[in-house]
C-alpha cells in the first residue's frame, strides 16, 4: 500500500527484531523443552507410556522448530486439524507463491511480527500433534511464579484500593480523579513485567506500585490520560444515577502475573466509583509471548487472590469473583487475539469480534505486543499520527497503554524521538518508558 513504511524485520541486521529472532526465541524455546522435559513423571503418571511417548515427541517437534529458526529456513505451514490454522497458512501460500523473485516466507527475512506469533502457534501445534499434551500449559510455571513474586506489590495495591473504596461515597471529583489517574498508571507500569522482554527470567514487581509513580511521570512520552476520563465521563448519561448508566470499558488484556493484577484493580476501581458499568476483558486461546493471560490464568489469579492471607488481598478476590458471577466482569476469548493480523485487519478478518469491541464505550489495549498490532509493526516516523498508523481501526473510543519494548513509536513530538535516541539508544527496547496513547473515531 502506497505511503505505508516497510514491517519491521529480522533483516535488518543488528536491530531489535534481529536479536529477538537470534537470541531471545531460541532461549524461550529451549526453556519450553526443558520444562516439558522436566514434567515427564507428570505425563507418566496420567497417561503412562502413552505420555512418555507423547513427551518425547513434542520435544522432538520442538528441537527441530529450533532448528529451522536458527538455520532461517522456510515457513512451514500448520499441519493440526484445528481451523484456526487457515490464516496461517494462507498467509503463507499469499506470500510464497512463486511470483519471480518473491522469496519464502523465513524467519530472518520477513516481517517480525508474522514470524513472532508463528512460533508460538507452532508451539502449540507440538502439543496439539499429541493429545496428552494438549493441554499443557509450558508457560504456566513463570506465570504463577511471577504471581508470588511480586505478593509484596500486589498487597500494597489492595490495601490502596480498600483506602479508595471505604471513602468513595465521600470522594470530590477531583479526589476522584486523582486516584483514577494512580490507578491507571499503575496498570500502565504494571506492563513492564513480562516474561518475553526477559526471555522467561523472572520480570516481577518487587517496589510498592503506588509510590514509584512520581518518579515514573517523566517516562511517560505521551499522556493522554485526560482523554481516557473525559471518554468515561461523556459515556455517564446526564442527569441519572452514574452507576445505572455509565459506560462499558473492554480490556484487551496482556500479562499474567502482577500486570493482570494492575489491570483487576483498575476494573474493580471503575465499577465501584461509577466510571463504568461493565468490564469486558479478553485474553488469549492459548499460551501466547511467555506471560499472557488465558481464561485459565484469569480464574487462577482471581482464586489465588481470594485465597491469599491478607485482608484486602482477598476482599479484592471476592469482589472480582463476585462480578464475574453477576455478569458486570465478562471473560472472552477470540482467536484473532492469537493470529499475526495487524488491527486494521479486524475488520474484514474478525467481523464478530470488531463488532463486539464496538458495543464499548471505551478500549483499553495493554502492553506492547498489543501496539505493534495497532500500529501494523511497520518503521513509521516517529512525529505520525496515532490515527493514522492505526489505518482505519477505531472499533470505538481506544487508548492503548503500553511499555516501549519494539521500535515502533508514533505520535511524537517533532524532535523527541531524535532526543531520546541521542540520550538513551535502547530507549524503544528497554521497557523503562511508556506512553497512553488514545484515539477516537469521528463517529462515536
Ligand atoms: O519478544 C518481543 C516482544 O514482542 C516485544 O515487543 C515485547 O518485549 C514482548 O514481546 C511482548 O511484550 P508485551 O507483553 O508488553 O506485549
Ligand atoms: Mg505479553
Amino acid at each position: 500500500v502506497d505511503g505505508v513504511p516497510p514491517s519491521l524485520s529480522a533483516k535488518v541486521v543488528g536491530s531489535f527484531a534481529y536479536l529477538t529472532i537470534r537470541d531471545r526465541l531460541p532461549t524461550i524455546l529451549t526453556k519450553v523443552i526443558d520444562t516439558i522435559h522436566r514434567n515427564k513423571n507428570k505425563f507418566f503418571e496420567e497417561y503412562g507410556k502413552e505420555g512418555i511417548e507423547a513427551e518425547k515427541q513434542t520435544i522432538a517437534l520442538l528441537s527441530k522448530l529450533r532448528n529451522e529458526l536458527q538455520t532461517d529456513k522456510p515457513v512451514l505451514e500448520l499441519t493440526d486439524g484445528l481451523q484456526d490454522r487457515e490464516p496461517w497458512n494462507q498467509y503463507l501460500q499469499r506470500h510464497q507463491r512463486p511470483q519471480g523473485d518473491q522469496e519464502s516466507v523465513s524467519w530472518f527475512k520477513s516481517p517480525w511480527l508474522y514470524v513472532e506469533c508463528y512460533m508460538y502457534r507452532r508451539i502449540q501445534e507440538a502439543l496439539w500433534l499429541n493429545p496428552p499434551m494438549s493441554d499443557f500449559d509450558v508457560f504456566n510455571e513463570g506465570k504463577t511464579q511471577s504471581f508470588f513474586e511480586s505478593q509484596q506489590a500486589v498487597m500494597a495495591l489492595c490495601t490502596y484500593l480498600e483506602g479508595v473504596n471505604k471513602n468513595m461515597e465521600e470522594l470530590s471529583k477531583n479526589q476522584l480523579l486523582e486516584h483514577f489517574n494512580k490507578l491507571l498508571k499503575v496498570s500502565l507500569w504494571g506492563n513492564k513485567c513480562d516474561l518475553s522482554i526477559s526471555a522467561g527470567q523472572d520480570n516481577s514487581q518487587k517496589n510498592s506500585p503506588i509510590e514509584s509513580l512520581t518518579s515514573l511521570q517523566p517516562f511517560i512520552l505521551v499522556d493522554d490520560s485526560n482523554m481516557v476520563w473525559s471518554t468515561l465521563i461523556s459515556a455517564q448519561r446526564q442527569g441519572q444515577s452514574a452507576k445505572a448508566t455509565a459506560g462499558r470499558v473492554d480490556i484487551v488484556l496482556d500479562n499474567a502475573g502482577f500486570e493482570l493484577v494492575t489491570d483487576l484493580v483498575f476494573a474493580e476501581f471503575l465499577v465501584n466509583s461509577g466510571l463504568a458499568r461493565e468490564v469486558h476483558f479478553h485474553g488469549k486461546s492459548f499460551p501466547w509471548f511467555v506471560s499472557d493471560v488465558t481464561a485459565n490464568d484469569f480464574q487462577w489469579t482471581i482464586r489465588q487472590t481470594m485465597a491469599a492471607n491478607h485482608k484486602w488481598m482477598s476482599k479484592s478476590g471476592y469482589q472480582w469473583q463476585s462480578y464475574v458471577k453477576e455478569g458486570v466482569w465478562a471473560y472472552h476469548d477470540h482467536p484473532f487475539w492469537t493470529q499475526p493480523h495487524e488491527f486494521c485487519d479486524m475488520a474484514a478478518d474478525a467481523p464478530d469480534l470488531y463488532a463486539t469491541l464496538q458495543g464499548a464505550d471505551l478500549v483499553l489495549f495493554k502492553g506492547d505486543l498489543n501496539y505493534r498490532k495497532l500500529t501494523g509493526d511497520r518503521e513509521w516516523d516517529h512525529t505520525v499520527g496515532f490515527d493514522t498508523a492505526l489505518q482505519g481501526f477505531g472499533p470505538a473510543p481506544l487508548c492503548s497503554l503500553r511499555t516501549l519494548k519494539a521500535n515502533v513509536q508514533v505520535g511524537l513530538q517533532t524532535g523527541q524521538g531524535e532526543k531520546l535516541a541521542s540520550q538513551d539508544p535502547d530507549w524503544m527496547t528497554s521497557g523503562k518508558y511508556a506512553v497512553i496513547q488514545s484515539y477516537s473515531p469521528k463517529s462515536k
